[in-house]
């Protein structure tokens, strides 16, 4: 997956005349500080600083964000948002996922701390298509701090965000977050354990406010997954000729992985769940061999051989994330 070609054209203006030395420095500094587990606003002391993180990051992110937003499409195609509000939105990445999925967005709201990454997200979105995003209002508030009572929405993202904050902080803006939502609330977050026990933490929090959980879970039992295992994802990311220097990379593709959530109101909870594959299916001649999260709240493998060829041939063609369809019991080991 690539950036929009829009956002690509203007990440490309503003590292004019940028010396790619220094931004490579930036961007080291950059990853150590977050593999360390420290936050965005000590990651950054300039405007170069932003514009590494966006270089280096924002193609993942997006790119995660807009895999996230094809399975609530998928799931949900029926949903079209008019509003959208991006928690911790950074330079915007969401809201050009969002712009990209739903054209028809008409408002989108853009909060977070950092004076650093808005600023730079504000000058991404003047050459974006979308008229919502070019005029998209941007608050810069301390999500950790209760929010001031904001309109209400069709959608909400939060994406990579909560790894910045506290558990506590993590349930206040979770709550007030949906209670805000109307339609669809995502969370999208590394594909680490951590980012996982995050969006267990949102789930439990979610379901006990009434949401269904749209995806990836086919129910709305508890996890089934147990640690060392965790549930996450994966998308290939194409690299930019800068970010390939900057990352000083042999390969022009990257694989982000990420966990998520979708969690959504009563109305958008109306197509039947189906089993989700949830890792890289083994496929071979005669058999392919899957994990599963099935619709009974279970996680297991099951193999299909190609004497049941309906069903070999539709999984031939998924891969991890996608829905498995429904696969009897007889077909499973
Ligand atoms: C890793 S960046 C992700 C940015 C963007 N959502 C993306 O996916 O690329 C995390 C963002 O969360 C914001 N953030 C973290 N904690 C915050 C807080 N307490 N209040 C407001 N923004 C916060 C940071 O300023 C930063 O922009």
């Amino acid at each position: 997956m690539l950036l929009p070609p829009e956002l690509r054209s203007a990440i490309s203006h503003q590292l004019e005349g940028v010396s790619r030395n220094l931004l490579s420095e930036r961007s080291s500094q950059i990853s150590s500080h977050y593999r360390s587990g420290g936050q965005s606003t000590h990651a950054m002391n300039d405007e170069l600083d932003a514009l590494a993180y966006a270089v280096v990051r924002m193609p993942a992110t997006y790119s995660a964000v807009r895999n996230v937003l094809s399975r609530l499409q998928e799931r949900c195609p029926a949903f079209s948002p008019a509003s959208l509000v991006d928690f911790g939105a950074g330079p915007g990445t969401a809201s050009w996922a969002a712009s990209d999925g739903w054209p028809n967005i008409a408002a989108i709201t853009q909060l977070d701390a950092n004076m650093l990454l808005l600023q730079l997200g504000q000058k991404l979105k003047e050459s974006a298509s979308s008229t919502a995003l070019r005029n998209s209002r941007t608050i810069r508030t301390d999500l950790s701090a209760p929010q001031p009572i904001l309109p209400a929405t069709d959608l909400a993202i939060i994406s990579y965000t909560l790894a910045e904050m506290s558990t506590a902080e993590i349930r206040a803006l979770l709550t007030s977050a949906w209670s805000q939502c109307r339609g669809a609330l995502v969370i999208v977050e590394p594909g680490t354990p951590g980012g996982w026990e995050r969006i267990l933490l949102g789930r439990d929090l979610l379901l006990s406010h009434g949401a269904k959980i749209l995806a990836p879970c086919p129910h709305q039992l508890p996890c089934p997954l147990v640690a060392p295992d965790w549930c996450h994802f994966v998308q290939r990311v194409q690299r930019s000729r800068d970010h390939m220097l900057l990352k000083s990379a042999d390969v022009p593709w990257e694989d982000e992985k990420f966990s998520y959530l979708i969690a959504v109101c009563e109305h958008l909870f109306y197509s039947a769940q189906r089993d989700r594959i949830l890792a890289q299916p083994e496929k071979s001649k005669n058999e392919i061999r899957i994990k599963l999260c099935r619709t009974n709240g279970q996680a297991e493998f099951v193999q299909v051989r190609k004497r049941d060829l309906a069903a070999f041939k539709a999984l031939k063609k998924k891969d991890w994330g996608d829905e498995a369809g429904s696969i009897a019991p007889e077909q499973s080991r």
